[in-house]
């Protein structure tokens, strides 16, 4: 089984943490590791070889952050991102057309190993059998940030990629439904087909692109802009009848804001905060990141300090969800 890294995010909802520079999955925020460390490492057991698909710019920091982990990693830089459907397009033409390949992002926190592998081990099982399969998680509430599946066992009945607020609870509501984890496990050859038959313009324009890489070392703007952009969630899942699913009770969080960032520090890592005191507060319900100086908190609770060279964010919980906008009025005005 070969392990595809999707490693193309932006960097906006951990601002000033992360940004265009780097993305949150190259920070080392878990015990010196990055999220992109951490996924090669939970899959190095269980897969052959490593293929990593990256923006040019950050291509050779995520080749050395590989390397760091152990890893020679296969790399695919991209002039410009098209999204998840021509990143996985790309690493499918270049992999073997009948290796299992198993397709995660690189920003992902999970916990319960033994969970994972099993989860994994079932998902390899369905792709040899020549299913495309999707790992699929108990829902705990309405994001519509997030694919959902309507299953029944391995089987899956519909899949439908960010629904609105009332759809979402809806699904929800009626138990039927799992988030779709975005890790996909599929041979190179069904996905293929499955992209052939439902975006044929991204496969056609993929597979020159690809096509050009092995000819010449790399791929050009103008191959890569030809590629549609789409996400494979919609170019694919909600459209392939070969969908099967992998429900999955193993520990899963994307890390989207900094409520989860907290709790997956505090939980998993039993982060300290090192460079803070409390004081009539109580440090269980605040997070302070950083490593410049000493940050005092006084009679405040529920509070996210993160303090950067370059920008100092007070943040609330519970309003993590705003980043995005503050960082885009940060773009435009500084
Ligand atoms: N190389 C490359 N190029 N990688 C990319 C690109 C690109 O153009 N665009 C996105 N990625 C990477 C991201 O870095 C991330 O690791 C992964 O692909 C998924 O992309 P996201 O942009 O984070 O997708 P999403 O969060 O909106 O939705 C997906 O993940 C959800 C779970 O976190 C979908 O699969 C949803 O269905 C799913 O619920
Ligand atoms: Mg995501």
């Amino acid at each position: 089984m070969q392990h595809i890294i999707l490693c193309g995010g932006s960097g906006t909802r951990l601002w000033p943490l992360s940004n265009r520079h780097t993305p949150k999955q190259l920070l080392p925020l878990f015990e010196g590791r990055s999220l992109l460390q951490l996924t090669y490492l939970r899959n190095s057991a269980a897969c052959s070889g490593v293929m990593a698909i990256a923006s040019e710019q950050q291509a050779d920091v995520i080749a050395e952050q590989l390397l760091d982990a152990g890893a020679s990693a296969r790399r695919i830089a991209e002039p410009v991102g098209r999204n998840t459907a021509a990143a996985i397009a790309l690493a499918a033409f270049i992999a073997e057309p009948e290796e299992v390949l198993l397709i995660t992002p690189s920003d992902h926190l999970i916990g319960t190993p033994d969970i994972y592998e099993a989860t994994i081990a079932s998902a390899r099982q369905l792709a040899e059998a020549g299913y495309l399969v999707t790992i699929g998680l108990r829902p705990a509430y309405p994001e519509t940030g997030y694919g959902y599946i309507h299953y029944d066992g391995h089987d899956v009945i519909r899949f439908v990629e960010k629904p609105d607020a009332a759809n979402a609870v809806r699904m929800l509501e009626s138990g039927d439904y799992l988030w779709n984890s975005g890790i996909f496990c599929s041979k190179a050859s069904v996905m293929l087909d499955e992209l052939k038959q439902y975006a044929p313009e991204i496969y056609a324009a993929s597979q020159r692109a690809a096509e050009e890489l092995v000819r010449t070392g790399r791929i050009s703007l103008a191959a890569m802009e030809a590629i549609p952009s789409n996400s494979i969630d919609y170019a694919v899942m909600e459209k392939s009848h070969r969908v099967k699913v992998v429900p999955s009770t193993m520990q899963w969080s994307d890390v989207g804001s900094y409520e989860a960032l907290t709790e997956a520090l505090m939980e998993r890592y039993q982060y300290s905060n090192q460079q803070a005191v409390f004081i009539e507060s109580n440090p269980r319900n605040s997070m302070v990141i950083g490593k410049e100086k000493l940050v005092a908190l006084v009679g405040v609770d529920n509070m996210v300090v993160v303090d950067t060279p370059g920008a100092l964010l007070i943040m609330q919980k519970g309003k993590g969800q705003e980043i995005k906008q503050l960082h885009n009025w940060v773009k435009e005005n500084r």
